[in-house]
């Protein structure tokens, strides 16, 4: 191994110049919402502008007075805290003494999770090297019980209304927040939303402020979780102000159904929220992918009683439908427009797509009447550095990785993600396996349900919905009860798709819970795949979980005190199988509809196989947790797209001091045969089965290793390994160097290190510091080691294998230059540029 302390006092150190990181700019003054939207209707982002300070579970005065005197929902204005309206005479923010100049300025997504300290928890010490205690699920951060002062968060916005908004409804659209939040405007407790996934609305018109400011305030407390994988804490999705006139169409309010013959249905709701009533005409404009108007329909609607709702029904056809197919996503656009009196009151676009779904027992999945066979990733929703606070770009960059894998299909694990997120999944051609959080068919859990339903079924990329996952219930009768109720409230919204539930045992007990769904998703289990299929011989069969093989990318070596596996795909928890052995099974079943691998990428929390600290994230994944690909993503993709000739070199040839031993050497490839080369000699030529690979074990010998892949006897891919030297400088990358100056365009910046000659370092683990100039914020740093402890929303990250991530967030408004810079000890630093417009 190389000794990376030798190396460092090899190179030396050239004195480092310190640059600062410029903390967010506060943004003074209150949002010009006016200045936003367009037409009869105006959907504002609320994203920058918020101001965030921790409370505290358990100390009232460090809570900001919430629940004193045991009057928190006492009055409005003075019941839950001085902070949402401390003088309940005068709720004008302006004229409170209560100054928030000190809280942290934030733009949403926020998760504050991300930036607390990793702690380890007594209760979850090591009885073992790899120890079976699953329990510090959420990845030892001080969330919970036991951290009363960090696992509440307060959050303020301030902003006008005028005269002009006199008569309209205003609502604010919430799309999710970790968790149990209390929402207050102008000191009102308008709602409490438990759930950390599910999105809602809050409708404020009442208690608005006409005449100037308004306030709104919540208090999120993230003490208890929902799940065993990281989760977050905060309001770590976006939300909206909505202006809508009286008689409107309500949030989700728009139910579309595209199919391939280009038949389009449509329902659209008209909500009156008004004393008096009028009538209504209901205008559909179908626009096809490029914008151009293809069919419309006017249909007058008698006046929905005051207060009340109506539907009207309508039928569009589109001659010569542009079909929406995996990786090839037509997209039409439905605008919906109220008209009363002939002048346009409210109106709302919706995006759908053309396109039938089918699924057989015997055969699996059929798109646009061609079968299909889903290659999926299941994906939790963090990101390295910035935690669940993802970006819709941010997450592009993870669905990208996903579909340079050869994927096809995703599956939500295990909760509804965020809207930006499914609408990637519609724009990118990924289909789509919805999952709710809570398996219970309470009233408040069905209400989840509905929600989750309500937002996503337009789209084309869903598929089918999931209401569970591993439910310790799955074995029981009473399961099956609580199923056909939630199926009943999906099946009212949404009889066009299948439901069922992923499990882990019980897959084919009669009258339990997989005898009442339309498909069964077999977590792992491999031989349980025939055995539900021929229980029930109409249940669709999905292999919804396959995988967990473990690996830290980049190492090859094992280390039990780091916490690291070698990334051969050859170590795997109990209940795991390798990518060999899954991906053959599953594309060699025809009633298996398809798989999806646990995980896409690897995730905060869930550290398995270790489970103790400094075992903070999970090492599922074919991908880091910064997206950067494992080798196991070669052999995916090797056969998930065999069209394209691939040949893949593992592991790195930087072996320093094991001159002469043997290493391992493996090669992933889809073409017939693969010869090794070693420094100009030919080590063999190899036959590579269908869905096989194949090894060698190589004396080391610092220089160049080669694989060459053949078919029909001609070399037509390679792959390299060279030995590198000493770090010597750093070297920056990112997709664009131009961002939108909108608050939530990102900058995902790749950090590598290379010699003297420029050859990449992969054993490189050099702590690097660095700088922003210009109106850029660093939201976060990673590097994909799942025990690294540094916080992650510092300037600083050491590289891991050669690499690390950094992740920058534009302002909105705010354009120009901005350049980053990286520095390292002893070697040359590297600057990247950014235009943002
Ligand atoms: C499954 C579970 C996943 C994850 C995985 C790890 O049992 O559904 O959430 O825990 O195992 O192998």
């Amino acid at each position: 191994m190389i000794n990376r302390r030798n190396v460092l006092t090899l190179i030396g150190g050239l004195p480092a110049v310190a640059l600062p990181v410029r903390a967010m700019a506060a943004s003074p003054g209150v949002a010009p919402l006016d200045a936003a939207g367009g037409g009869p209707r105006k959907r504002i982002a609320l994203d920058a502008g918020w101001k965030f300070h921790l409370g505290d579970a358990h100390e009232l005065d460090r809570d900001f007075g919430f629940g004193a005197q045991q009057r928190t929902y006492a009055k409005q204005g003075f019941g839950a805290s001085y902070v949402a309206s401390p003088d309940f005479t005068d709720i004008q923010w302006g004229k409170t003494n209560f100054d928030d100049s000190g809280w942290q300025d934030v733009i949403l997504p926020h998760d504050w999770a991300v930036s607390l300290p990793f702690t380890p928890n007594e209760r979850f010490k090591a009885t073992g090297p790899k120890s079976e205690d699953p329990r510090n699920g959420h990845g030892f951060k001080p969330l919970g019980r036991e951290y009363p002062a960090t696992s509440v968060g307060w959050y303020r916005y301030k902003f006008d209304l005028s005269q002009a908004d006199m008569g309209k409804r205003l609502t604010l659209e919430f799309d999710g927040i970790f968790r149990d939040a209390l929402i207050m405007v102008n000191g009102y407790i308008l709602a409490r939303n438990e759930s950390g996934y599910a999105p809602f609305s809050v409708d404020f018109t009442d208690v608005a402020n006409l005449d100037g400011h308004n306030l709104i305030t919540i208090r999120v407390d993230a003490t208890l979780g929902e799940g065993w994988f990281y989760e977050g804490a905060g309001i770590y999705r976006r939300v909206h102000l909505v202006k809508r006139a009286p008689i409107h169409v309500p949030q989700w309010g728009v139910l579309i159904r595209g199919r391939a013959d280009g038949r389009v249905d449509i329902v659209t709701q008209v909500r009156q929220a008004d004393d008096k009533t009028a009538d209504a005409v209901v205008v559909s404009t179908l626009l096809d992918p490029d914008g151009k108007v293809v069919a419309s329909e006017r249909s007058p609607t008698t006046a929905p009683s005051p207060w009340g709702e109506t539907t009207v029904p309508q039928t569009l056809n589109v001659a010569s439908p542009r079909l929406w197919d995996v990786h090839r996503p037509e997209l039409y656009t439905l605008r919906t427009a109220i008209e009363v009196d002939g002048a346009v009151v409210d109106q709302t676009e919706n995006r759908f797509g053309l396109r039938d779904i089918r699924f057989d027992a015997d055969r699996g999945f059929f798109l646009n009447g061609r079968s299909v066979k889903l290659r999926g990733a299941n994906i939790h929703q963090d990101h390295a550095g910035v935690g669940c606070a993802v970006t819709k770009e941010l997450n592009r960059f993870r669905l990208e990785r996903m579909i340079e894998m050869g994927c096809n299909a995703i599956r939500c694990s295990h909760n509804p993600q965020s809207a930006e997120f499914m609408d990637l999944c519609d724009e990118m051609g990924l289909l789509v396996i919805a999952e709710n959080r809570q398996m219970i068919s309470s009233e408040a859990g069905l209400d989840q349900l509905e929600r989750l339903v309500l937002r996503d079924r337009n789209r084309p990329s869903v598929i089918l919905w999931s209401i569970g996952n591993e439910e310790p219930q799955e074995g029981s009768v009473r399961s099956a009860r609580v199923a056909r109720t939630m199926i009943r409230t999906v099946r009212r919204l949404d009889p066009t798709r299948l439901i069922g539930a992923a499990f882990d045992n019980s897959f084919t007990k009669p009258q339990a819970l997989a005898s009442a769904l339309d498909f069964v998703g077999v977590n792992y289990n491999p031989n349980e795949l025939v055995k539900v299929h021929e229980t029930f011989p109409r249940t669709i069969v999905i292999a919804s979980e396959t995988g967990s093989s473990v690996g830290t990318r980049g190492v090859y070596v094992g280390d039990d005190k780091r916490r690291h596996l070698p990334a051969y795909d050859n170590e795997k928890v109990p209940w795991g199988q390798f990518a060999h052995e899954w991906l053959p099974d599953v594309e060699n079943k025809p009633y298996v509809a398809g798989g999806f691998v646990w995980t896409g990428l690897d995730y905060h929390g869930e550290p398995s196989p270790f489970y103790t600290f400094p075992s903070v994230g999970s090492q599922f994944g074919v991908y880091d947790s910064c997206g950067f690909p494992k080798d196991t993503a070669y052999y995916i993709r090797a056969w998930w797209r065999q069209d394209e000739p691939l040949v893949h070199l593992l592991p790195h040839w930087n072996w320093a001091g094991r001159e002469g031993q043997p290493i391992d050497v493996w090669c992933y490839s889809n073409l017939e045969e693969v010869e090794l080369w070693l420094n100009g000699k030919s080590l063999g030529r190899k036959a590579v089965e269908k869905f096989g690979y194949a090894t060698w074990q190589v004396p080391f010998a610092p220089g160049k290793l080669e694989a060459r892949g053949y078919r029909q006897g001609r070399a037509i891919a390679s792959s390299t390994r060279e030995t590198a030297g000493a770090p010597a400088a750093l070297r920056l990358s990112a997709v664009r160097g131009r961002l939108k100056a909108d608050g939530q365009d990102t900058a995902i910046v790749r950090v590598s290190a290379v010699d003297a000659t420029g050859r990449p370092v992969p054993t490189a683990e050099l702590p690097v510091r660095f700088a922003l100039d210009g109106p850029l914020w660093l939201a976060g740093t990673g590097n994909g080691d799942p025990s690294s402890l540094e916080i992650e929303t510092q300037p600083t990250r050491r590289l891991f294998s050669g690499l690390c991530q950094v992740i920058l967030r534009t302002r909105p408004g705010q354009t120009g230059q901005a350049r980053l810079v990286a520095q390292a000890d002893g070697v040359r630093s590297a600057q990247l540029d950014f235009t943002l417009g």
